[in-house]
């Protein structure tokens, strides 16, 4: 169907978004929506440029979440740039984008979290206790808020992707939740915002993430099985590098996120590792079964 895009506007009111977007549902419109915490990068622009293949209407909605920062996290210094993040947006030819406030997002006495409560619970859940639920609970509401028929996600946080296609099935929402595979750079480092903590230094050293994946998935290739060698193939380039410690590195399997000690079925090798005081992550889902 062809028609004339409406005008970009940015609506910062959440109930101003929900009347907009229910006039655009009534008026046969389908829309996606990319949620992100702003700091884009070409991994956050490769989700709208997939968002815009698969709808009418592409809502970005830029909100860095207070619930899901742990009070020793970076929420404060978070990297914030609202006019940099619409001017590269608009070049993957959005519609909308929604930038409410924290006070718009959570009313004072809001008391109303959503839990998946196994899939939250290993990897990035053991370290940053009630992140997920921060997380959930506010990809609920920007679903809420924008009606949207389908949200685009990076596999670069696969258990954020796993949590939130299990909270969609599980509480019945009506929305696609469709996956992108991790952006890199050219020498395999994975996007990230926190990328722009790293010093020159500490850029090189958080080679090893990419690397150990790298290692891990050449094992397998090469045949091997047990879990607990693949994972010594991937922690062994981590710990030889001396700016880096690691957090967690784990194989588990790709849905249900529980433990894999022999390599079956497809299975996510996770990672998150500290460079200096910078928290990485990646992960590499690894099929070579044959
Ligand atoms: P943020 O870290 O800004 O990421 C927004 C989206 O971009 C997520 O779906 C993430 O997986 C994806 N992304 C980030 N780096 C990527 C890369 N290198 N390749 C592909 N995709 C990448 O994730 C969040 O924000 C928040 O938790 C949010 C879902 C917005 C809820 O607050």
């Amino acid at each position: 169907m062809s028609y004339a895009r409406p005008p970009f506007e940015i609506i910062r009111d959440p109930r101003a978004m929900r009347a907009h977007t229910e006039d655009l549902r009534r008026d046969g419109r389908t829309i996606a929506v990319v949620p992100t915490m702003g700091a884009l990068h070409e991994g956050h622009l490769t989700l709208l440029r997939e968002a815009r293949k698969r709808a009418d209407i592409v809502i970005l909605t830029i909100f860095v979440n207070p619930t899901q920062f742990g009070p020793n996290e970076d929420l404060a210094k978070y990297p914030r740039d609202e006019a940099g993040d619409l001017a590269k947006a608009r070049t993957c030819e959005i519609d909308l984008a929604f930038c409410p406030d924290a006070s718009a997002m959570y009313p004072a006495g809001a008391q109303t979290f959503i839990e998946v409560r196994e899939l939250q619970k290993p990897m990035c859940g053991a370290s940053r206790p009630g992140h997920f639920a921060g997380v959930a609970t506010i990809v609920a509401k920007l679903f809420h808020v924008t009606n949207a028929h389908v949200a685009v996600f990076g596999e670069k946080d696969f258990q954020q992707l796993a949590i939130i296609r299990r909270m969609v099935r599980d509480l019945d929402f009506g929305i696609e939740i469709v996956g992108v595979p991790i952006v890199r750079e050219q020498d395999g480092l994975a996007l990230s915002s926190r990328n722009a903590y790293l010093s020159a230094e500490q850029r090189t050293a958080a080679l090893c993430l990419s690397k150990g994946l790298a290692a891990a998935e050449a094992a397998v290739v090469a045949g091997e099985r047990d879990g607990a060698k693949i994972l010594a193939a991937a922690r062994a380039l981590i710990e030889a590098e001396p700016l880096a410690r690691i957090d967690y590195v784990e194989l588990r399997d790709a849905e249900e996120l529980t433990p894999v000690t022999t390599l079956s079925r497809p299975a996510v090798l996770a990672m998150a590792v500290f460079v200096g005081t910078t928290r990485l992550i990646d992960n590499r889902v690894l099929r070579h079964l044959g």
